[in-house]
């Protein structure tokens, strides 16, 4: 190859990536994403009906058969699937410390596992890179041990829950999403709340403009292992997307540790 043709090529490896680790397009189209209270009604004419699933041709097909709860019996794993729901239904039921410690521990917890031949401490739910960069945090509502308004956070790497905040304004918590905000729905009832945060730069420097992604993928993989853990123990639950993210972050003081929420649940004894 010749010195010129060289020199572009590196130029060009140089340019992508520090295009590649530039935290500003994740910045900028985080921003733009938010949801606000002035685009509250903007999806309202759009059900489901109107926007049919995407019918993908197919060349033939098998039936697996209908989902019944027979199959499910004496399946703890079939069950949950079974019952999950989203269900807004809270009864105001107090959640016991008992049920708490095993929700976070075995959504999220840590535990040793051979891998390639030495232990090593993995969770119970995938992680890019096994960085584990989005935090779980807990707001109380109404549970066992706890006060009101206490937040905590769960850490996988000693399976502890930790006290990191109290004091939250539990009666304000109605105004931070838009089904609450609107008056049609209400987390009065609520026992806890299980967010998913992440700071946005952290694993930039090793997945660039990928680690957005993978920041959304873990936080999936954990709320559906938080899905499945309250469907098992008969709690009623809601995953929520549609939240006002700049109020909610001061509402918890998440903000002061650069992260942000992406996602949450709020979870209830039903009636
Ligand atoms: C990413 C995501 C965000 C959601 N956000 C909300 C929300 O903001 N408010 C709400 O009432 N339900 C929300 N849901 C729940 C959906 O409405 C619900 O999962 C869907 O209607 C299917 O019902 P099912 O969960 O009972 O099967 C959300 C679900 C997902 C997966």
């Amino acid at each position: 190859m010749k010195k010129n043709e060289n020199d572009t090529r590196v130029r060009k490896t140089e340019s992508i990536s520090n295009f590649y680790l530039d935290s500003a397009p994740i910045l900028n189209y985080h921003e733009l994403s938010k949801h606000k209270r002035e685009l509250l009604c903007k999806n309202v004419p759009h059900s489901f009906e109107d926007i049919p699933a995407k019918d993908i041709p197919y060349i033939r097909r098998w039936e697996t058969g209908e989902f019944t709860e027979e199959e499910c019996e004496g399946n703890e794993l079939l069950e949950a699937l079974y019952h999950r729901r989203t269900e807004w239904t809270f009864s105001g039921g107090c959640m016991p410390v008992s049920d708490m410690k095993k929700i976070l521990k075995f959504s999220f917890g840590g535990l040793y596992k051979l891998f390639n031949g030495r232990q090593m401490r993995k969770r119970t739910y995938p992680s890019g890179g096994g960085l584990y960069s989005v935090t779980p945090y807990i707001l109380i509502n109404n549970a066992e041990e706890f006060d009101r308004g206490d937040l905590l956070t769960f850490d996988g790497r000693d399976n502890s829950i930790r006290l990191v905040r109290k004091g939250i304004d539990m009666d304000r918590m109605d105004e931070n999403t838009s089904l609450t905000y609107s008056k049609m729905r209400s987390f009065s009832g609520a026992s806890v709340f299980v967010f998913f945060a992440a700071d946005l730069k952290q694993i930039i420097p090793k997945y660039g403009l990928l680690s957005y992604r993978l920041q959304q993928l873990e936080a999936g993989h954990m709320a559906e292992n938080l899905s499945l853990m309250l469907s098992m123990l008969g709690y009623n639950c809601v995953p929520i997307g549609g939240f006002f993210e700049d109020d909610l972050n001061r509402y918890l003081g998440i903000d002061v540790n650069g992260q942000t929420v992406l996602y949450f649940y709020a979870v209830g004894v039903g009636e």
